[in-house]
Formats: C-alpha cells, structure tokens, sequence
C-alpha cells in the first residue's frame, strides 16, 4: 500500500536510531550517560509548581482554556518583552500563548503557506523549522546558518532565482544546534532585506536566556525599528524556567501572523490547562532569579564539558549560548558520518549524543552535545570516551574501514 502524502514528507527521525541503540544498551545493563536530546533535566522552580498545585484545586480552572493564552499570561509575556529587550506588545493583538513554541512554530507554518511557497531555512538547525513547513506543504531553500555578510548574499540570491521568491526566512539565533549567536546590527540587516523583498521573518528565540560569561543577552529582532511590520518570535518556558513537560510557549509580534496563528489554533485547541497557564504567568512575572540559577548551572556544565572532553582526546568549542556544545567529530572518525559515529559512542563508551545528520546534511561533520546531565556525570562521559579513543587504534580498525562509506 502507498505512503500517505504527509507521512512521505517525513523520513523516520534519525535520532530514533540512536536512541534504539541507547534503549537495547540499557536493557542490557549499560549506564547510558545521555547527552543526546535536549531534554532539561532540572527540575521547575518549587515556587512554580506551588502554583500550579493551589490553581488546580479550583474547579473553574477545569474547564476548556482559552486558545490564545488567558488574558493575565498573553499580559506576563508581555511585560516579559518590555523588560528584557525594551519591546513594547499588545497583549490582545501581538501575543498569544503556544503549547510549546514548537506547536506555535508549526501551526504558523500551516497557518501562512500555500503549496509550493518557498521557505528560507538554516541548515543545519532543529528539525520542525523545515519539517513544520514540509508538512504543510512548502519548499525548503536551505541557508547558511553563519550570521555573517555571505548570509544576506544568500538572500540575495534566493531571491533572485527562486519562483516564487521566498515567502519566509527563519532565523534562529542562539541557534540549535550550532549555538552560533547573532546581534542586533545582523537583525536590523535581515530586517531592511525582508521589507525590501516581501519577506516574513520568523525568529526562533527559544535560547534568549541561555548564555554565558560576557557576552550580552541575545537581542530579540523585534527590537529593530519596524521589525514588526514583518516579523514573529517563538520564546518557550521549556528552557528558561526548566519547563519543557508543561509545553508552554509564545508567539509574538506581527499582528496579521498572530490573527493567522490565532485563527488556525482556535479550530485545533482550547490552549493550555488553565492552571499551567497560570503557574506560567507567576514564572514570567518573577524576579529572574529562577533564569539566573538556570543559566549559572549550565555555565558550570558548560566549563566542564569543554575542560574534560579536551583532555579526554575529543575537542569541544565552548558554546557561548543555548544547552548545546556543536563539536566537530574527531579527525579519524571523520569518514563515519555523524550517525555511525554516535552509535560507536553508545556501544563503546556509554555516552549519547545528538548526530549532526538530524539537524541537516551540513551537519553531518558534527554531533550535538546537550548540557543535561549533571557535572559528576559529564565527567564521567569524558572518562569513558577517553578510555575508548585510547583503545580505538586496536579494536576498531576494521569497524572504521567497514563502515566508511559516505
Ligand atoms: C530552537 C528550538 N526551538 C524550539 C524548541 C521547542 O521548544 P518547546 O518545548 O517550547 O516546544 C526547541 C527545543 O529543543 C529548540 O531547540
């Protein structure tokens, strides 16, 4: 019987295969350090579940939600904006609330694209910023996910030759997976590109409190003058507050995307539970202690990581932002391939990671490291990878030959 259509348009995850490998590891015995899915490991701030816990004891609260986030959440997030990046919203007309911003992402992209529409995506880069527009049935020109001036070169030239000319270009700084960041003078740049070309600009801002020593805070593009006229951001409570269970997000921004969003999500859900709606609000309106311990925490996992992988043998840049090191996969395993390469790193050394090849075909050079164990268990990692490169020469010889066939 033929695939249907959709189900054609989505190959099978390639992270399934690792993670397959880690499951049968682990049924066998083995203590699998898991640094592959960037699933936070911390817990929700008590003062968060607190409130969840008193709000679901009112049986109002256990009715349909509201699909667009309730009035006092869509307000929060607001004000979160005008803190943090001196962005003045509209709760009523400029926010609305997602079940995660990878729902919000996804459903924007049904929401604005006709078939054939072509859409401006880095590569590589976290899978629904493809696979959202996939599904709904765009066309996907692959960009350099560098912010730098061969970025708007690109643009140029995709405007140029593609029918029809972009409609989209998604923009994800801090980025997943590279941890590349962005400043404000590159989103006033891709800004004036995508009001002098007709472009809608879709910024993915899920890292914008996740980032460490000196550098500045991310910028938010909504912060360039005008930015509104042709831009929404997707911020998510998964990573700032340790949150990704409770699938809470946001789009915000350009008032015809948000009616579009707004328009298509009323058909599909009744938004959030009511009380995960309203813990959430009590999260945004903190003090920002709660962000400044979660980034501190993974500063230290951070420092670790770089420190013991490099003496291990396994060379990992030290991400300036996001939960992720991008780490280049050592010379002599090079001809592997990110998916062979980080099933050696299962069945050898205990340890997960992300293959590159899942976020893109650029990245198959490279595996995703995720900050979500804690340092004890890092160090560990390096431990075991260090003990498997010092053995490899010897037990791996005809593996490595066996298996280099890119
Ligand atoms: C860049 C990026 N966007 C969106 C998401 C999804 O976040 P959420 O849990 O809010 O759906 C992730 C999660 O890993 C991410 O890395």
């Amino acid at each position: 019987m033929e695939e249907f259509h959709k189900v054609r348009r989505l190959p099978p995850y390639v992270f399934e295969q690792v993670n397959r490998l880690k499951a049968s590891a682990r049924a066998a015995g083995a203590d699998i350090i898991d640094l592959g899915m960037g699933n936070p490991d911390l817990p929700t701030p008590k003062a968060v579940v607190d409130k969840l816990c008193d709000v679901v004891r009112d049986p109002r609260t256990h009715r349909y939600s509201s699909s667009r986030g309730i009035p006092g959440l869509r307000k929060a997030q607001a004000a979160y904006y005008a803190r943090r990046f001196g962005v003045k919203l509209n709760p009523d007309t400029q926010v609305i609330a997602t079940l995660g911003s990878k729902e919000g992402f996804a459903n924007m992209a049904q929401a604005i694209t006709a078939p054939g529409d072509v859409i401006l995506c880095p590569d590589p880069t976290y899978p629904i910023h493809a696979f959202g527009f996939l599904m709904a049935g765009g066309v996907i020109r692959s960009m350099s996910v560098k912010p730098d001036d061969q970025f708007f070169v690109a643009i140029e030239r995709a405007v140029r030759h593609s029918i029809p000319k972009p409609l989209a270009l998604i923009l994800n700084y801090p980025s997943n997976p590279t941890a590349y960041t962005a400043d404000l003078d590159f989103y006033k740049e891709a800004v004036a590109q995508a009001k002098k070309h007709d472009i809608i600009i879709l910024s993915d801002l899920a890292y914008s409190e996740i980032y460490f020593d000196d550098n500045a805070p991310p910028p938010s593009v909504l912060q360039v003058p005008g930015a509104m006229d042709v831009a929404v951001e997707f911020t998510s409570m998964s990573k700032t507050f340790s949150m990704p269970g409770w699938r809470m997000g946001f789009a915000v921004g350009n008032e015809r995307l948000i009616a579009a969003l707004s328009r298509v999500k009323s058909y599909l859900d009744y938004g959030a539970f009511t009380p995960i709606q309203v813990a959430a609000s009590a999260a945004l309106n903190g003090d920002g202690s709660d962000i400044e311990e979660v980034r501190s925490i993974y500063k230290r996992r951070r420092d670790v990581l770089v420190d013991s992988f490099g003496k291990a043998g396994f060379d990992v840049p030290p991400p300036a932002a996001t939960m992720f090191a991008w780490a280049p996969i050592p010379e002599k395993f090079k001809s592997l391939g990110s998916l062979e390469f980080s099933k050696l790193l299962v069945e050898k050394a205990d340890v997960a990671v992300a293959p590159g090849i899942g976020f893109g075909e650029q990245g198959d050079d490279y595996v995703r490291i995720a900050l979500v164990e804690n340092e004890h268990r890092i160090r560990q990692a390096a431990r075991n990878i260090k003990r498997f490169l010092a053995t490899a020469d010897e037990t791996m010889h005809n593996v490595i030959a066996l298996n280099a066939r890119r």
